[in-house]
C-alpha cells in the first residue's frame, strides 16, 4: 500500500480540495452496501463524526473485504470526494484498503444501544462508544479548561502530595498506605499496631484532598490550585460518589468570603462556557441521545446570578416546604447537615438555579472554617446545583492560631502530625480561603451523564475495581 502521511478524521471533514489523495485510519462503526458496493462508516476518536468510505467492490480481494466487520481496524487510502448521502459534506472513495486488526464477532460492541450498566462491564472498550468519546472528550476539555482558567488568572498550578499523614477532612475514610506484612501485624501491649517498622515509620494513607498543604502553598505563592486524585473510603454506593475521584482545589491568600463565592461562581461559568464553545459537536450528540434539555442547562448556568443564601434562611424555606405538606425522607432542622433531597428541593424547585450555601453550624463542617462571630457557625461555602446537589465544598479558612487550636481541642483532632499545618498560623499568619471542586461531578453536569460511574474512564466503588 502507497504510503501516505495519516489525515485525522477530525481534519478530514473540513477540507474542500476534492480529488486530493489522503489516508484515514479508524475503526469500522457500521458497514452496509450492496453487492457492487459498500459503505463503511470509520471513525477514528478525533470527533464524534464518522468518515464515509466508499468502496467499489469489484477493485478488492474478497478475503479482505470479508474482514472489513464492526470494530475492526482499517488503514484506507482514498480520494476525497464530495458527499451527498453521507450526512457529511465529504466522502472517501476508497483506492487501497489494509486490515490492521481484524475483529471478529465475539466484539461485544457489534449493536447500538448497549445500557449503561453493561457498558461499564466492558469499560475498556467502551470509549469506542459515541457517548463514552464524546465523554472523554468533553474530560479533557474540562481540565484544558481548568488550567486555563487558573493559569490566566495567575494562579500557580501546585502539586500537593498524594500520599499522607494527615485526614484534612478529619472524616476518616481514608484509604490506608502500607507495606506491612498483613498476616504478621506487631501490636503493642493495648492491641495498637505498631508503625514504626511500616515504610513511613508512621500510619500513611491516600489522600482525602489536597487542601491542607495548598494552604501552605497559598500563604507563600499567593494564588494556588491543585488539580489531582483524590481517595475517599465512603461506602456510598450513590451515581454521585466514587472512592477515586479528581479534585480542583484553588487557595487564595487574602481573600474573604465574598471574593470567594466570585470565584466558585465565575470559575464554574468559565469552564461551562468552554464546553459551549469547544465541544460543541459533542454536546450536541448528548443533547440528542441522552439528556434534550442540556444544551439549555448550561447555557441556563452561564447566564445566571446564583444565590447566596446563608444555612439558617435555607433552613427556614425547607421548614416552611415541610409545613406546607412536601415531604422529605429525612427530617430538616437547624443544624442538620442537609441530604441530598434538601438540596435539590433549594435548587431545582425553590429558587431554579444554582445555589452558594454559607454559614453552617460549625458541627455540620471540618476544623479548619473561619468561625463566625455568632460562636456558632462557620464560613463554609457549598455550591449546590440542579440534578447533582453539591458540586463545590469550600470555605473561608480559620486563620487565628488560637481559635484554631481551640476548634482542634474541641473535636480532638490528633494534631501531632499536623504541627507544619499550625505553623502557617504561628509565621505570619493571614486571611485566606479556597474550595474544592469535584471534578466529576463538574462533568455530570456538562454532560448530562446520570452516574458518576460513567464520566471516568474507570471508576473506583465499593467492591468494584476491575480495569
Ligand atoms: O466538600 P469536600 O469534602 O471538601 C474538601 O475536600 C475540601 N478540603 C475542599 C477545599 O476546600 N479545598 O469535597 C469537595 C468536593 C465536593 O463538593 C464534591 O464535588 C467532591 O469534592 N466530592 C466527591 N466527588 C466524587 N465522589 C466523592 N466521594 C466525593 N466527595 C467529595
Ligand atoms: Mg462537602
Amino acid at each position: 500500500m502507497e504510503k501516505i502521511s495519516r489525515t485525522k478524521v477530525v481534519d478530514l471533514l473540513k477540507r474542500d480540495d476534492f480529488g486530493a489523495m489522503v489516508n484515514v485510519k479508524g475503526w469500522v462503526r457500521t458497514r452496509r452496501g450492496s453487492k457492487q458496493v459498500s459503505f463503511i462508516a470509520l471513525n477514528d476518536g478525533s470527533t464524534i463524526n464518522n468518515v464515509q468510505i466508499v468502496v467499489d467492490v469489484a477493485n478488492f480481494d474478497e478475503a479482505l473485504l470479508k474482514e472489513i466487520t464492526t470494530g475492526a481496524c482499517l488503514s484506507v487510502n482514498g480520494v476525497l470526494t464530495e458527499s451527498v448521502g453521507s450526512g457529511q459534506k465529504v466522502e472517501l472513495q476508497a483506492r487501497e484498503i489494509e486490515l490492521l486488526g481484524a475483529c471478529d464477532n465475539t466484539y461485544p460492541l457489534q449493536k447500538k444501544g448497549h445500557s449503561m450498566e453493561f457498558l461499564r462491564e466492558v469499560a475498556h472498550l467502551r470509549p469506542r462508544t459515541n457517548t463514552f468519546g464524546a465523554v472523554f472528550r468533553i474530560r479533557h476539555n474540562m481540565a484544558i479548561a481548568i488550567h486555563k482558567f487558573f493559569h490566566e488568572k495567575g494562579f500557580f498550578y501546585f502539586h500537593t502530595p498524594i500520599i499522607t499523614a494527615s485526614d484534612c477532612e478529619g472524616a476518616g475514610q481514608m484509604f490506608q498506605v502500607t507495606t506491612m506484612n498483613l498476616y504478621d501485624l506487631k501490636k503493642d501491649e493495648n492491641g495498637s499496631i505498631i508503625y514504626d517498622d511500616d515504610f513511613f515509620g508512621k500510619q500513611a494513607s491516600l489522600t482525602v484532598s489536597g487542601q491542607l498543604e495548598g494552604e501552605l502553598a497559598a500563604t507563600a505563592l499567593g494564588a494556588i490550585y491543585t488539580f489531582g486524585p483524590t481517595f475517599r473510603a465512603e461506602n456510598s454506593n450513590t451515581p454521585r460518589h466514587l472512592a477515586e475521584f479528581w479534585m480542583v482545589e484553588p487557595e487564595v491568600a487574602f481573600a474573604d468570603l465574598h471574593e470567594l463565592m466570585d470565584l466558585e461562581e465565575e470559575f464554574i461559568k468559565y469552564c461551562v462556557q468552554w464546553a459551549l464553545d469547544n465541544c460543541k459537536d459533542d454536546l450536541e450528540f448528548l443533547n440528542k441521545m441522552v439528556d434534550k434539555g442540556l444544551i439549555e442547562r448550561l447555557q441556563g448556568v452561564v447566564n445566571t446570578e446564583f444565590v447566596r443564601l446563608p444555612y439558617t434562611e435555607g433552613i427556614r424555606i425547607l421548614e416552611e416546604a415541610v409545613a406546607n405538606g412536601h415531604k422529605f425522607e429525612f427530617p430538616v432542622y437547624w443544624g442538620c447537615d442537609l441530604a441530598s433531597e434538601h438540596e435539590r428541593y433549594l435548587v431545582e424547585e425553590h429558587f431554579r438555579r444554582p445555589v452558594i450555601m454559607i454559614d453552617y453550624p460549625k458541627e455540620i463542617k471540618a476544623f479548619y472554617m473561619k468561625q463566625n462571630e455568632d460562636g456558632k457557625t462557620v464560613q463554609g461555602t457549598d455550591v449546590l446545583f440542579p440534578q447533582i446537589g453539591e458540586i463545590i465544598g469550600g470555605s473561608v479558612r480559620e486563620e487565628s492560631y488560637d481559635k484554631l487550636m481551640a476548634r482542634i481541642e474541641e473535636l480532638h483532632i490528633p494534631m501531632k502530625d499536623m504541627w507544619w499545618y499550625l505553623d502557617t498560623r504561628k509565621y505570619g499568619t493571614c486571611p485566606h480561603a479556597g474550595f474544592g471542586l469535584g471534578f466529576e461531578r463538574l462533568l455530570l453536569f456538562v454532560t448530562g451523564m446520570a452516574n458518576i460511574r460513567d464520566v471516568i474512564p474507570f471508576p473506583r466503588t465499593p467492591r468494584n475495581a476491575d480495569f
